[in-house]
């Protein structure tokens, strides 16, 4: 699988958000409603709190501290259900394979000047 990278065994995300350190970046992986993996960014966007200390509810990642919630494709829907199309966690196109999660991580985007 060229471009991919061994996160961790499934089993670790199917017991909850589990956070796996790749290259210096912190990721957290988790399982969703159809047991499919699902790898962001290891941060919330409000307050930048680790996200694997939260939990899945409902199809969602869930940050712990002010609840806020994120859908399958990372994008918040909550804690009141209404969505902001301008607030998103980075996730990362993942897969399972042979028990365990592969994750792509994507180049940084190019700048300019
Ligand atoms: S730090 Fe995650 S909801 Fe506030």
């Amino acid at each position: 699988m060229d471009g991919w990278v061994l996160l961790c065994e499934t089993d670790a995300a199917r017991a909850g958000p589990h956070r796996v350190v790749v290259d210096g970046e912190g990721l957290v992986a988790w399982l969703a409603a159809d047991g499919s993996p699902r790898v962001f960014a290891d941060r919330c966007p409000h307050r930048d709190a680790r996200l694997s200390a939260g939990y899945v509810e409902d199809g969602h990642l869930v940050c712990p501290f002010h609840l806020w919630a994120f859908d399958e494709s990372g994008h918040y829907v909550g804690p009141d259900g209404v969505p902001d199309p301008q607030c998103a966690v980075p996730c990362f196109p993942a897969r399972t394979q042979d028990g365990a999660i592969w994750v792509r991580i994507a180049p940084a985007p190019a700048t300019s000047g």
